[in-house]
């Protein structure tokens, strides 16, 4: 399965594909746009769980697992990789990369991951440190495991969050990317975080005139994935050449978000609506059959924050 392969197929039919699953909400990191659902809640899912879960769902194509900070559970995430390599479903995990090293990379590798996904929003240490108020080392050991990641048998994606810290340089971060030995780059639009009250997301003109610098300067051999954009490609007349794909929002549609504690999401990004909760009677095989109300809701209405963000009601 290549990456975002759920997601470059518009959904038009609602069934469970993809399950991205909060191992842990707790992190290491205190990153100020974070999204992570109840951050620190100490709510976490152990590999046994996880599996026990999983082998009720024969139909899924992909986990991704996210929290929080994933490698704080790094062997439950291990199992889980090698539970799911061993049934054909894709795996992906989300991670800062900071706790990895050469032997859990090599030890991920042998489960059978398919991708890797890490933040990377600063080339400069100096930066990156002053923003995430850590030290500078901590920078270097990220470079180290990417370097090393990039050399896998496993995919490794970089992210940026496309938001105003980042939106005047996304050329020089793909390029250090690409020098790390990354040949996959997204780019995801940051969302306003209405529960933390953090809001410097990009706006329109510098959200265009990002994508628009990025895709001038995309490196021949790398891959460029544009999230939760594809609600205002057209509008903003973004370009679209070849090896660069706006992926489309499957969240709530094809795509669900399981919880430490049971909770069922929409989307622990932009919509986490809880939907339900697998230990209160809830059943993931059914779910679409079902459709709890907070789900038809969402069905009907498919609201989208980062299109809102950019054409306010009145604006349209
Ligand atoms: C919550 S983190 C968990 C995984 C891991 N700790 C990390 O930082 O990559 C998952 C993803 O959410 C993204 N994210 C966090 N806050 C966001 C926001 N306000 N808008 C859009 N994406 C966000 C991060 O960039 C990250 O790639
Ligand atoms: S974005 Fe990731 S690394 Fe940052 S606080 Fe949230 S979970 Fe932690
Ligand atoms: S609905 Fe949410 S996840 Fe989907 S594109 Fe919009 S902001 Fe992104």
């Amino acid at each position: 399965m290549t990456y975002k392969s759920l997601e470059l197929v518009k959904p038009e039919q609602y069934t469970l594909e993809g399950l991205e699953i909060g191992v842990t909400s707790n992190c290491n990191f205190k990153c100020d746009y974070c999204c992570a659902y109840n951050r620190d809640d100490g709510q976490a899912l152990d590999s046994r769980e996880i599996i026990r879960i999983l082998e009720g769902m024969p139909d899924l194509k992909r986990v991704r697992l996210s929290g929080g900070e994933v490698t704080l559970k790094f062997q439950d995430c291990e199992e889980v990789v090698a539970y799911c390599a061993s049934r054909g479903i894709a795996t992906q995990l989300n991670s800062n990369a900071s706790l990895l090293s050469a032997s859990r990379i090599d030890r991920l590798a042998k489960a059978g991951l398919t991708t890797l996904h890490v933040s990377y929003n600063y080339r400069d240490a100096s930066e990156w440190s002053r923003y995430y108020r850590l030290p500078e080392s901590v920078h270097r050991k990220i470079l180290e495991n990417l370097r090393l990641a990039a050399q896998s048998s496993f995919d490794t994606v970089v992210e940026t969050l496309l938001f105003e810290g980042t939106q005047n340089r996304l050329p020089e971060i793909h390029e250090s990317a690409y020098e790390l030995g990354i040949r996959t780059h997204e780019i995801q639009n940051a969302i306003r975080m209405n529960h933390t009250g953090w809001s410097s997301i990009a706006a329109r003109d510098q959200l265009k005139q990002a994508v628009e610098e990025l895709v001038r300067a995309k490196k021949e051999d790398m891959i460029l994935y544009f999230t939760c954009m594809d609600r205002f490609v057209d509008e903003l007349g973004l370009p679209q050449p070849e090896g660069v794909h706006y992926s489309h929002c499957i969240d709530g549609k094809t795509q669900l978000h399981l919880h430490g504690n049971g909770d069922v999401l929409i989307c622990e990004l932009c919509h986490p609506v809880i939907i339900g909760n697998i230990y209160k009677g809830t059943d993931l095989n059914t779910i679409y059959r079902d459709r709890p109300s907070a789900l038809d809701d969402y069905l009907t209405k498919l609201p989208c924050p980062a299109f809102d963000a950019l054409f306010p009601q009145g604006e349209r």
